[in-house]
């Protein structure tokens, strides 16, 4: 059964801000290749998300640092490919946008032409105005990204939840206005305070995208490799797991490898 207010055949930044409007919530999920970009688009995901996540869920690191923009240019450049309704952003990482903000239009350039990516992610709030206001006056939709931002992990120590001392929560929201008013198309805020979240939210006309953020926000996004239980080691208390795929995938192939062992795989029908 659809919930969808509206029936969309391609998800832009224009029809995000259309579902704020119209109180419709927004699915936002992460995607790295072809294979599973093409089953989250044809499930009617609304935004997919090539997150540099990918750094650790793909790449095997431990942070989000390591990835470089030709990497993700690369993952990016699967996923839209395989991508026909949802709307594509793409992370800027680490390193690639912080030093100055020509550099940062040059790598929002680079990720558009390359990848063919729909809009760009950054991470931070007055730190980074003069690089979004470069790369949005360039034309490319930007989506900003305040709480806990994993590209500054080694800032933060920790990846407990965070704004939650007043005077970080006040920070947020003024980051949250200002990056509104340079024109992002919308936010994401990561593990924050539920009634923080939801007070940003309506205090911006943009939609806000919550992941660890509660339930008063516009949307939600979560890392599919985590939603489908994929990585079994990470158990934040925010995340919702659909499926056991680590322990499906497991046995499927331990049964492989029986299989092949004890000659039954291929049988008669399965050769030529
Ligand atoms: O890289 C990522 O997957 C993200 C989401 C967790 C929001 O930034």
């Amino acid at each position: 059964m659809s919930v969808a207010k509206k029936e969309y055949k391609r998800v832009t930044v224009k029809s995000l801000v259309e579902m704020k409007q119209n109180g419709e919530k927004i699915s936002m999920l992460t995607s790295y290749d072809y294979s599973m970009a093409k089953i989250v688009d044809a499930a009617n995901v609304d935004v997919i998300l090539v997150g540099d996540s990918a750094s650790n869920v793909i790449a095997g690191h431990e942070t989000t640092l390591p990835i470089t923009l030709d990497q993700m240019i690369y993952h990016a450049s699967s996923v839209v490919r395989a991508a026909k309704r949802a709307l594509v952003v793409v992370d800027i990482p680490f390193g690639s946008y912080q030093s100055d903000s020509k550099e940062a239009l040059r790598s929002a350039i680079r990720i558009m032409k390359e990848s063919g990516g729909h809009a760009v992610k950054v991470e931070g709030g007055e730190e980074i105005k003069e690089s979004v206001k470069r790369i949005i006056g360039a034309g490319i939709p930007v989506m900003g990204h305040l709480g806990l931002t994993p590209q500054s992990i080694y800032k933060f120590g920790t990846y407990t939840v965070r704004a939650k001392e007043e005077a970080e929560a006040k920070q947020l929201k003024q980051d949250a206005k200002m990056l509104e008013k340079l024109g992002c198309f919308g936010l994401v805020l990561e593990k924050i305070p539920a009634r923080l979240a939801k007070e940003v939210a309506e205090s911006v006309s943009i939609p806000v995208i919550g992941i660890g953020a509660g339930n008063g926000v516009d949307g939600q996004v979560l890392v599919v490799h985590d939603l489908l239980g994929m990585t079994h080691e990470f158990n934040p208390r925010f995340l919702r797991r659909y499926m056991n795929l680590y322990e499906e995938m497991s046995d499927a192939i331990s049964q492989y490898v029986n299989d092949v062992k004890s000659k039954d795989f291929p049988n008669e029908e399965e050769q030529y």
